[in-house]
């Protein structure tokens, strides 16, 4: 499955070959998705990629989630997906990360509007949601690019490095979008 977005980007369907260069990547990157993702620190080796791999198929196949790849000129830059698909609350939530080397380019903004775009248009859901540290700005104006709401603050919202952390609460519902 392939999101296609403009000539140079795409999203690709995560799957086992990629877990390399993603590793690869996460390496690379590691002090600068640490600050931010939880994960990151019990990433230490490629099988724990695929760990995660295995389990991001297993949910695509219960259609309880959706993680791909975002190629730039063929190379993985980044992971952006869906964390969870709820059908009791008919929502999902967005989650993403680029390495450091591709920031700047407006990837992850074209990428979060063409995933908002397929979520929409592929499962039943009627709310995404987007939490962003009150910290990470970066990582706010993506949603915020894309037209999200900032829906506000959702206190001590996750623990992260040892403290607690406060989560922006960004939304976009179905009725919104395709306004
Ligand atoms: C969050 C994260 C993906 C944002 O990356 P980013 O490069 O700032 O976001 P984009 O790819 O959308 O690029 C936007 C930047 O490119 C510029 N840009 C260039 N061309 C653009 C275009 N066509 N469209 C939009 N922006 C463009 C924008 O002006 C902006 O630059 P600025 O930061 O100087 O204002 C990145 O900081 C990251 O991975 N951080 C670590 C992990 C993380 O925090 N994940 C999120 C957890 S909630």
């Amino acid at each position: 499955m392939i999101i296609e977005i403009d000539s140079e980007l795409h999203l690709e369907l995560l799957n086992e070959s990629h877990a390399q260069e993603i590793f690869e990547l996460t390496e690379r990157n590691r002090s600068y998705l640490d600050k931010w993702l939880p994960w990151v620190k019990y990433t230490k080796s490629k099988e724990d990629t695929l760990v995660f791999i295995k389990n991001s198929t297993e949910q695509y196949k219960n259609k309880t989630g959706m993680q791909t790849v975002i190629k730039y000129e063929n190379k993985i830059t980044g992971l952006i997906g869906l964390v969870e698909i709820s059908y009791v609350r008919y929502v999902s939530e967005i989650g993403y990360w680029l390495g450091e080397e591709y920031t700047g380019k407006g990837i992850m903004t074209k990428s979060c509007k063409a995933l908002t775009d397929h979520t929409f248009d592929n499962f039943n859901v009627k709310r995404i949601n987007i939490i962003c540290d009150v910290n990470n700005t970066a990582s706010q104006n993506v949603p915020a690019r894309v037209g999200y709401f900032n829906q506000g603050i959702l206190k001590r919202d996750s623990y992260l490095n040892g403290e607690y952390i406060d989560h922006y609460h960004f939304v976009m519902r179905r009725h919104e979008w395709e306004k």
